[in-house]
């Protein structure tokens, strides 16, 4: 199935004006747009969720089953504390991208852990927004694998 889920958690809906010197100034509307424009380059279809609960992204994570083939996922802070998301993500057993805008890995300590990596496929961080593109590559990539 060649539907791609693209989920971001908490506070990614204040992209653009939020930190932009750690984050850009890329709101996540335009994300959401270079998005849809990769997915035609690609011939995959794609949905979007934000959400600022973690129940509400777990919601997200069961719904993907059965109509999405694998999904991208921002968890926000959520990455460093929410076991219930990486169980989330278990549960479902569709291939996930971990995708950060920062480096997680060259800002504080406790961004350096992530329960989302022990169920992710891989991990992008680093690039700013064209990250959700190249984990778009590799999952996409992923979906056509027989
Ligand atoms: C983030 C990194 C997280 O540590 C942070 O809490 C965020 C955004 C990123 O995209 O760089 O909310 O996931």
């Amino acid at each position: 199935m060649s539907s791609i889920l693209i989920l971001n958690g908490p506070n990614l809906n204040l992209l653009g004006t939020r930190q932009p010197e750690v984050y850009g100034s890329t709101t996540l509307a335009d994300i959401e747009e270079m998005c849809s424009a990769h997915a035609a380059r690609l011939g995959v279809e794609v949905s979007f969720a934000q959400s600022n609960h973690e129940g509400v992204l777990i919601d997200h994570i069961h719904s993907a089953k059965g109509t999405h083939g694998g999904i991208i996922l921002n968890a926000g802070a959520y990455t460093h504390t929410s076991i219930a998301l990486m169980d989330a993500v278990a549960s479902v057993e569709l291939p996930m991208v971990e995708v950060h805008l920062s480096n997680i890995h060259a800002r504080e300590s406790f961004r350096h852990t992530s329960y989302i990596s022990r169920v992710a496929i891989g991990q992008v961080c680093g690039f700013g927004a064209r990250g959700y593109l190249m984990a778009m590559d590799a999952l996409a990539e992923r979906l056509a694998a027989p």
